[in-house]
């Protein structure tokens, strides 16, 4: 046969064979092998140029055939694996409209976050911080503090007892005692911050578990006018700029004079709102001078030292920086108040 022919037989036949293939990228390849392998249709065709006479034109014809037949079927070939690599790439889309996974964050008991913020408040006014035991001895909660067996003002600080001398602090000045004890007569700049208890009925305003952040400072020339400004400084980073400090007379055994601090109403700024009850004014905490009984008690000459010294309540102040009505709340671990004030501090 003309080789000629021949090689347009082959090339028309593999045409055919692609024309009417399955997109199956085996069975291709396996159609290639079979006109292109070393023993495929083509190459075989390579047994005859012992034949022919005109060898040069036959080599070429063979090349031609060869090549043409090779890019029909790699042609093929890409056309597939392209199509293929679409539909995987279809599979694998990710629906970029789906719902993700809700991680749901946690946030800080509002009651931390204040106590957070008064430790730095005091940080930056060069005090440190201690702590003390819950459970303490009668000495350190009431006889140092100038509070005798016996004497009336243990009433208002009624708490649990473990026996006749071991009770629950009834409030973080039992700290006072123990840091004074600590610091033999040199100066002490202080804030404690912790849990107390008495033996309160539970309202919307008491609890028989509560904190607070007691505050001690003794040392040469201390007097009420630094406490004041002490005061005043707190006040004014923890509610707004222009809040002011006023002091009321008081009386707690432990210091001399004895003073309520109020501050002026941060939502109403003193015209009168239901927050202040009317009168512009919110009483935050207790303090004073520390009593010279309690100094000389404890290691200092008062002719030589002085010194101030204050109670917040943590939860007092929480309540009202963040408008929270029931004291129960800290306590209840209640995700919905917890929920509630993410959106506060978020905001
Ligand atoms: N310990 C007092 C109380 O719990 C508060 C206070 C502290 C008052 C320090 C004066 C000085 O009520």
């Amino acid at each position: 046969m003309d080789p000629k022919q021949k090689f347009e037989e082959l090339r028309n036949n593999a045409k055919k064979d692609l024309e009417n293939f399955s997109d199956c990228l085996q069975e291709l390849i396996l159609l290639r092998n079979k006109y292109l392998a070393k023993k495929g249709l083509i190459p075989l065709m390579m047994n005859n140029i012992k034949d022919v006479e005109d060898k040069k034109a036959f080599g070429e014809l063979y090349n031609s055939c060869k090549n043409e037949v090779e890019a029909l079927f790699n042609a093929k070939i890409s056309e597939l694996e392209a199509k293929k690599l679409n539909e995987e790439l279809k599979k694998e889309k990710i629906d970029i409209t789906l719902p993700g996974n809700n991680y749901d964050r946690g946030v800080a008991n509002p009651f931390y976050k204040v106590i957070n913020e008064i430790e730095d408040i005091f940080l930056g006014m060069g005090y440190s911080i201690e702590t003390g035991p819950e459970v303490d001895f009668d000495k350190y909660v009431f006889e140092l503090l100038n509070i005798p067996h016996d004497h009336p003002a243990r009433d208002m600080q009624d708490t649990l007892y473990i026996d006749n001398n071991l009770l629950l602090r009834s409030h973080t000045s039992s700290v006072q005692a123990h840091v004074m004890e600590k610091a033999k007569g040199k100066p002490i700049k202080i804030i404690c911050p912790g849990k107390t208890y008495r033996r309160d009925n539970d309202d919307m305003t008491h609890s028989h578990q509560f904190a607070q952040v007691e505050g001690l400072v003794i040392d040469k020339n201390i007097n009420l006018g630094n406490l004041k400004a002490t005061l005043e400084l707190f006040a004014q980073k923890m509610f707004s700029k222009d809040t002011k400090v006023r002091f009321r007379s008081s009386f707690f055994p432990f210091t001399e004079p004895s003073v309520e601090v109020d501050i002026s109403c941060f939502n109403c700024k003193g015209k009168g709102c239901n927050i202040c009850k009317g009168t512009g004014w919110i009483e935050i905490l207790g303090a004073g001078m520390v009593h010279p009984n309690v100094l000389r008690m404890s290691g200092y000459d008062p002719e030589v030292y002085s010194g101030f010294a204050f109670g917040i309540g943590i939860e007092r102040v929480t309540m009202l920086k963040y408008g929270i009505l029931d004291i129960r709340k800290f306590y209840q671990s209640d995700l919905k108040f917890i929920a509630e004030f993410k959106k506060v501090v978020e905001e």
